[in-house]
């Protein structure tokens, strides 16, 4: 049987979302919720399902809900999640937030302990991994074909003149290329940042830091760089990822397109194009919600959600380490306590 999922926040991502579970056989939605009335009463007509205009009011109505889209955006994109989240999570309700989890650390922390109190299953729309490439790279790492992990490269950008905050770009764009990092290379233990406003194809001086360059130390002590801006184009591509071992190395270029592995020892290289059939990154939405969808399914613990809350949180405290060093002008270490 199908599960009984509700959407909350109707705007584009919401209805990004609605398309995944309508397309989806693992999904039926049951409600759709957004405080913008039209914005929900027309979800409701598309989805064919009712239409809430607040948490509390659709979890009164005592409708049946296996889990819940959060599509909320709200400061920095993430502050509007932190109110519903713990409606839906105080109610016993499995939670699939958007990026990022939150723009403040206290609130992410107290949504992940929520979640963690009551035993449900919590995860964040990281959907850049989610991709066929990205899990054959993800093989290839455990299985020791790249032999001990050295270096990790990631760049991210996108044309963005959003100026609603000094840290808009890290906070909002982020949250994916870093959970990319942690996903091939494992918890990072210090970073260190520069960021640099940088001007618009006009020539205008930019207000927030729209680019920056950031170094990170894992745990595992690969020493990696994270490249990021919102002056960036389509040309550019959207993201490069490049890691390297004492055996060999991949890149995997714009999350599902390109990815390829170098021997180290011989020039021969071995290249796939769209793997499993993915061929650009919209369709990192489906592949995504349907492992939210089937972990659900297969009621897995919460511990072992794939890009979990706790991932989020995580990725967030980095973002806030690489802050801090560009305000202090130190590396700054990290230590996850909740
Ligand atoms: N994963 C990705 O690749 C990706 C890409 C783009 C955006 N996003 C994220 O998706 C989220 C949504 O982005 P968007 O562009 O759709 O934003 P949006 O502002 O267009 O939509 C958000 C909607 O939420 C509604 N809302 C706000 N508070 C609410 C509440 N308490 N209850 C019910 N509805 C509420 C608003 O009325 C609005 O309609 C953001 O967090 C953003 O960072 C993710």
């Amino acid at each position: 049987m199908a599960l009984k999922v509700a959407i909350v926040g109707m705007g584009g991502i919401g209805n990004v979302h609605g398309q995944c579970y309508m397309d989806d056989p693992l999904a039926e939605i049951v409600a759709v919720c957004d405080i913008i009335k039209e914005r929900a009463d027309k979800a409701a007509v598309a989805y064919g399902c009712p239409a809430f205009y607040s948490v509390k009011a659709m979890l009164k109505s005592g409708i049946e809900i296996d889990c819940a889209s959060m599509c909320t955006a709200g400061v920095e994109n993430g502050g509007g999640h932190y109110k519903p989240t713990m409606e839906l999570l105080g109610a016993g309700i499995p939670v699939l937030g958007e990026k990022p989890v939150s723009n403040e650390i206290p609130k992410a922390k107290r949504m992940v302990a929520l979640a963690k109190k009551k035993r449900l299953r919590y995860g964040i729309n990281l959907n850049h991994r989610f991709t066929p490439a990205a899990r054959r790279a993800k093989e290839w790492i455990d299985k020791g074909r790249l032999g001990h992990l050295h270096i990790i490269n990631m760049t991210m950008w996108i044309n963005n003149p959003n100026e609603t905050s000094p840290h808009f770009h890290i906070r909002a764009l982020h949250p994916h290329s870093i959970d990319v990092m942690r996903y091939f290379c494992g918890d990072v233990v210090k970073a260190q940042a520069f960021f640099l406003r940088g001007k618009t194809l006009e020539g205008k001086q930019r207000k927030c830091w729209s680019n920056l360059q950031a170094n990170m130390l894992f745990k595992n002590g690969v020493v990696g760089h994270l490249t990021g801006s919102y002056d960036a184009g389509g040309g550019f591509g959207l993201e490069r990822c490049e890691v390297t071992g004492s055996k060999g190395r991949f890149v995997l270029e714009d999350a599902c397109e390109v990815l390829t592995f170098n021997n180290r020892v011989n020039t021969e290289r071995e290249t796939y194009t769209h793997l499993g059939g993915m061929t650009g990154f919209g369709e990192t939405f489906p592949s995504r919600i349907h492992r939210w969808l089937e972990q659900n399914k297969a009621k897995a613990p919460p511990s072992k959600i794939d890009g979990s809350g706790l991932d989020a949180l995580k990725v967030q405290m980095i973002i806030e380490a690489c802050i801090k060093s560009w305000e202090t002008g130190a590396v700054v270490n990290l230590d996850y306590k909740l």
